[in-house]
């Protein structure tokens, strides 16, 4: 009934001209008992979320703003593998649509060249053992122009448009479901293993000299893989080093 080829995910969509922060109405929503795979969708964040606190650019219509709400039976341990699946599953995605230089940035962002096209941002309401829902905000920037960037950001974003490659949001949005609810069930049905391999084909970290800053702790080294929790193992002059996602920043070098 609303276009979707899919079973679960986007069966139900809540949508918003104008909202805070699509992950946060979300939020509220699965506090109230909403079924996995809904999702909310807005025309423009006034108040968009990235990691580390940082403010995500959502301009009206520029891109596609979105949501899912996820009730994984998994221990919440594994929940950041789950950013992983997204960002293999977009990837792919952004391929067919053209993009076809996108790559994975660990943990959870998809560059073009340098660029950042996608952010993506999970959020996680659990007990020690169990996980109530799983909240995946992702920001793909599609018609977004260098007008809509503050100057600091035109060296580091890009968009379809930026990069003059075509797209309809609306098939984007569906052809995005379709992958994610996939991989979603590849994951549920085989672990993750088979998807952490895919990820690191697609992505355009590995090899390359990185620097990685925590709030107590900063090196410099190479990535070389990720290991079976979707840690990023960077090669250091004095070992190897095993960073794990969470308040960490990395950036090649
Ligand atoms: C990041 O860059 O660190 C993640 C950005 C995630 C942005 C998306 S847009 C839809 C959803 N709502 C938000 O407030 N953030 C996510």
């Amino acid at each position: 009934a609303n276009g979707l080829k899919t079973g679960l995910f986007g069966k139900k969509i809540v949508y918003f001209e104008k909202v805070d922060s699509t992950n946060t109405v979300a939020k509220r929503l699965a506090d109230q008992g909403a079924d996995e795979g809904t999702i909310v969708v807005a025309e423009e964040q006034t108040g968009g979320r990235g990691r580390l606190d940082r403010s995500f650019i959502s301009p009206f219509a520029q891109g596609i703003w979105f949501s899912l709400i996820l009730r994984p039976t998994f221990p919440p341990m594994e929940v950041s593998k789950l950013t992983l699946v997204a960002a293999v599953a977009l990837t792919k995605v952004l391929r067919r649509a053209g993009l076809i230089h996108c790559g994975i940035k660990w943990p959870n962002d998809i560059l073009v060249g340098d660029k950042k096209l996608v952010g993506i941002l999970t959020e996680l309401n659990a007990s020690v053992e169990k996980i109530n829902y799983v909240v995946m905000g992702i920001g793909i920037n599609t018609a977004l122009g260098k007008k809509a960037l503050p100057r600091e950001l035109k060296k580091t974003v890009t968009s379809f448009a930026i990069e003059n490659v075509p797209v309809q949001r609306v098939e984007l949005l569906q052809d995005v479901l379709r992958e994610l609810e996939r991989y979603y069930d590849v994951a549920g049905e085989q672990g993750f293993a088979p998807i952490l391999e895919e990820w690191k084909v697609l992505s355009c970290m590995l090899g390359r000299d990185v620097e990685v800053s925590a709030s107590d702790r900063s090196f410099t080294g190479k990535a070389v893989t990720l290991d079976e929790n979707g840690n990023l193992m960077v090669e250091t002059a004095n070992g190897m080093e095993r960073v794990l996602a969470g308040d960490v920043r990395v950036r090649p070098v």
